[in-house]
């Protein structure tokens, strides 16, 4: 039997590649706009790094993720994120050495062993940026202004931005024990995982997606409820910056993020048309992510992307562009002596970065005319031995069916003129 590609994995084809080509060109785009710059880090890291970085009580490192010993017994994991990679790098490479902030970001593959279906994969890409070492709430704007300003650029509509602040570890203690107080009459009506969550991670549980945990959280106390003034001051200046800057969000304060390190401002954007994994981008600040996996006390605030959900919503929406790459002219030889020439004219005008091809099959001049054709060439050259004996290149307009004649040494300043000129 044929062997099959690993399941929640996509072959990215050419036909497809193009959206992702331009997906990926515009982000860039954007984000020097923003004066962010790439960064890549491994494909695998210690897994260490994720179990402190991303929280041992998480979805992500208790069942998802890809974990291996290698050959010299390190435990080594696929990375789930990255925000955890960019820390330690952060540490790591001395950035904070660097002039402050340092603002960064990424286009790549993610692991996670998740049950896939629509929307959710195993190997799955998200662009993300970090911003590190700064505390204030205009970055925390700023942030979110470029994922906002990025689907504008796109065209997409119909998103919904939440946002919510999640507070520092101080009124996050308070938070959790008045959560607690509220659920503990109803700890029975909860579902397993939240009964599980209430005394880990009781915030969870208030964006559980079970309708009865829904039911049983209504009017229970939120983040914001409990904010300390400081964490207060932050978010309401957040808000203020945001809404002047024409950002349309919505306050939810049942937004907790499934990440342990969120402090303060969280935020998530949703598309509701792409079905029930809507989200298409998440993050929020993590002030104490960096110390915890052994650097200097450094604010971090970022989001990632679903790159497969960015495409796929602007698929429904239909915003992709339809260019395929095509080929300005197909070169049609005929005979042994005409493919040598042939192809040296090639070599010279792609080396003038012109897009030219040829047969590669040994195809009939009529073959070769209907498959130029086909590839929406522009022009085709004809070179046989009659025209090799005259020092002379046919070029046919493939649209208009018209042929001239240039002798040979001419070719390649008379196609650049054309191709300059769009034929
Ligand atoms: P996250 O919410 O786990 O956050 O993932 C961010 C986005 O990645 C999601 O909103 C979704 O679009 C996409 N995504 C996640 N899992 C999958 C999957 N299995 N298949 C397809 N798409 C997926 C983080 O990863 C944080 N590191 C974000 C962050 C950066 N926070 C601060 N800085």
């Amino acid at each position: 039997m044929a062997i099959q590609r690993p399941k929640g994995t996509q072959d990215l084809l050419p036909g497809i590649i193009e959206q992702w080509q331009y997906l990926e060109e515009t982000i860039r785009s954007v984000c020097r706009e923003y004066g962010y710059e790439e960064i890549r880090t491994p494909m695998f890291e210690a897994t260490e790094l994720f179990q402190r970085g991303v929280g041992q009580t998480t979805d992500i490192v208790k069942k998802e993720m890809y974990t291996f010993q290698d050959k010299g017994d390190r435990s080594m994991t696929l990375r789930p994120e990255l925000t955890a990679s960019v820390c330690r790098a952060y540490v790591e490479d001395k950035l904070y050495g660097q002039p402050q902030p340092v603002k960064l970001y990424y286009i790549g593959p993610m692991f996670r062993y998740e049950r896939p279906q629509s929307g959710r994969f195993r190997q799955f890409h998200q662009f993300g940026v970090e911003v590190l070492g700064a505390d204030q709430p205009i970055v925390d704007a700023e942030v979110i202004s470029l994922v906002w300003n990025l689907y504008k650029r796109l065209g997409l509509s119909g998103l919904e931005v939440h946002v919510n602040s999640v507070g520092c570890p101080v009124c996050r203690a308070s938070h959790r024990e008045q959560l607690q107080e509220f659920l503990i009459s109803r700890k029975k009506d909860l579902c397993n995982d939240c009964q599980e969550r209430f005394d880990r991670n009781p915030l969870r549980i208030l964006d559980c997606k079970n309708p009865s945990c829904q039911e049983v959280t209504v009017g229970a106390p939120t983040t914001r409820d409990t904010l300390c003034e400081d964490c207060s001051t932050h978010f309401e200046k957040v808000l203020a910056i945001l809404g002047r800057a024409g950002v349309v969000y919505r306050v939810n304060p049942r937004l907790v993020r499934g990440l342990d390190y969120y402090t303060k401002t969280a935020f998530e954007v949703m598309v509701e048309e792409i079905g029930a994994q809507s989200a298409i981008c998440g993050g929020g600040r993590y002030d104490k992510l960096v110390e915890e996996i052994g650097g200097p006390a450094t604010p971090g605030i970022g989001f990632a992307m679903g790159i497969e959900r960015v495409l796929a919503a602007l698929q429904v929406q239909n915003k992709l562009p339809e260019e395929k790459p095509k080929q300005f002219a197909m070169l049609i030889a005929l005979g042994e002596k005409a493919q040598i020439e042939g192809f040296a004219l090639l070599t010279a005008l792609r080396s003038k970065g012109i897009p030219v091809g040829m047969d590669l099959l040994g195809r009939s001049l009529k073959n070769q005319l209907k498959s130029a054709n086909r590839q929406g060439a522009s022009l085709a050259f004809i070179l046989g031995e009659e025209e090799l004996d005259r020092n002379v290149l046919v070029i046919r307009d493939l649209t208009s069916g018209e042929q001239m004649e240039v002798p040979l040494n001419d070719a390649v300043e008379e196609i650049f003129m054309k191709y300059q000129r769009g034929v």
